[in-house]
């Protein structure tokens, strides 16, 4: 095919040249922006009496019917294309003629490609967004279901203080929301039209920037064209939320790879979300959330291909920034297809309530308790902290815990010491008594994951 910028060359690009120059195999899933942007931007040059009535209607019908074929298979994306734009403006004049080439009146490819790539990041982030919103609400179910599950909760990975899976799990939900919060706040900066930015210094033909913004969904149009045309924080914003999601998803992921092993046995995996070893006959190994961990490091990747790419780039347009749809699209793919995959299994894990029980009883996350006990009789709590260390360390020499340490050992540690104390270090009033906002008593819990859902419900 020959190009459509062949007129001042006197020989064919070399075809090694061709491929590495093109984008079409990457860009081509722009296909739809391409044709929503092309329709909104003919009947505006019509609209401006640029182009004729007659003319847009033959071209917008003419693109209608190329996304149709595309999306049949009657017509294939010719892989030798320089990229998608180039190519359905070639398929449209290939189809009606002169009047498709009037379509590119007016518009570069740089304001062109500028525009394909916000409204389809705006379509990807709500579809992400989603996939949030189902999370965080799994999550909030898992924490309904686990409003009393008792378990020890952790400082250096050291058993510290009781808390409840509910609690453990409201945790990520958070995240979940700034998340959400993120991305919406980065897609609503982001939604601002480019088209009519030209190549970078706008045109000379009286067009109407306001009408294409209107008719492609925007709030308003990039007000200064050289940044219309060069401007990609939107993608580097995206791919920094993208890579925070990443690393809170990577966190729970390490999590329930830890609660899967003996040592453990916090929770079960549903068979269907868990894998068999080639060799070991009982293995049972957590790869989704060991996979989700390790592609965080891959989306983190693509945010550094971003920022690298653009730092050094001078205004304008630069070829360098085909580049940043490889690593945007991979950072929105693997987000989206990490989220399809943990939500379900999470839906379908069996939190283990005995086991956690269990360990939280060993670990001494009841020994603040005590000091506190001390603390309401009138002790320091330095001296209370100091005493009920000893008292620990009595524990573990005679291989017992603070809730069936006997009342002399207690006494002799401190006369202050009375029956009561039995009461103060038993597991389920040390987690009752933690009913400050935030905390992790069930009521408080139980008022986070409402607050939780009016959030998502927004
Ligand atoms: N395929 C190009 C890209 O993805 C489109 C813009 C090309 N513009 C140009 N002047 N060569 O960025």
């Amino acid at each position: 095919m020959a190009k459509m910028w062949a007129g001042r060359f006197s020989k064919e690009v070399d075809s090694q040249v061709n491929d590495f120059n093109s984008s079409v195999s990457f860009d081509s899933r722009m296909y739809k922006q391409d044709i929503k942007g092309s329709i909104a931007h003919s009947v505006m040059l019509a609209s401006c009496g640029i182009i004729g009535q007659d003319e847009a209607k033959q071209i917008v019908i003419a693109l209608d019917q190329i996304k149709k074929d595309l999306e049949s298979g009657a017509l294939q994306i010719d892989p030798n294309a320089e990229d998608i734009h180039m190519f359905i403006e070639q398929v449209l004049t290939e189809r009606i003629g002169d009047v498709g080439k009037k379509l590119h009146t007016a518009r570069s490819r740089n304001d062109q490609v500028a525009l394909d790539l916000r409204m389809y990041l705006r379509d990807e982030v709500k579809s992400v967004v989603k996939l949030l919103k189902q999370l965080a609400e799994t999550m909030c179910k898992l924490a309904d279901d686990n409003l009393e599950t008792v378990m020890p909760g952790y400082t250096h990975l050291q058993r510290a203080q009781p808390i409840t899976f509910a609690h453990h799990i409201c945790a990520y939900a958070e995240m979940i929301l700034r998340d959400i919060s993120r991305l919406q706040d980065a897609a609503k900066r982001m939604n601002l039209s480019p088209l009519g930015s030209g190549a970078l210094a706008t045109t000379t033909y009286e067009i109407n920037r306001q009408m294409t913004a209107d008719l492609l969904g925007f709030d308003g149009i990039t007000a200064n064209s050289l940044d219309g045309v060069s401007d990609r924080d939107f993608c580097m914003e995206i791919s920094s939320a993208l890579s925070i999601l990443m690393v809170h998803l990577s966190r729970l992921s390490e999590e329930i790879v830890l609660w899967c092993s003996w040592e453990f046995k916090f929770v079960e995996l549903d068979d269907a979300y868990a894998t068999g070893s080639s060799i070991m006959p009982q293995k049972k190994n957590p790869d989704v959330t060991e996979l989700i961990r390790g592609k965080c490091g891959r989306v983190i990747g693509d945010g550094m291909t971003l920022l690298s790419m653009m730092k050094n780039l001078p205004l304008a347009y630069n070829k360098d920034m085909q580049e940043d749809k490889e690593a945007i699209f991979d950072a929105v793919d693997t987000a989206k297809l990490c989220l399809k995959t943990l939500i379900p299994m999470l839906d379908t894990m069996t939190v283990l309530k005995d086991n956690m029980y269990k360990a939280a009883q060993r670990g001494f996350i009841n020994a603040t308790d005590c000091a506190d006990y001390l603390v309401k009789k009138g002790l320091p709590f330095r001296d209370a902290y100091k005493i009920t260390g000893a008292l620990v360390a009595r524990c573990i020499e005679l291989n017992t815990v603070l809730e069936e340490l006997s009342i002399k050992e207690y006494k002799k540690a401190c006369s202050l010491f009375d029956k009561k104390v039995y009461e103060a270090v038993n597991l389920l009033n040390c987690l009752n008594g933690r009913k400050i906002d935030g905390g992790p008593a069930p009521q408080c819990v139980k008022a986070e994951i409402e607050k939780i859902r009016q959030k998502l419900a927004e």
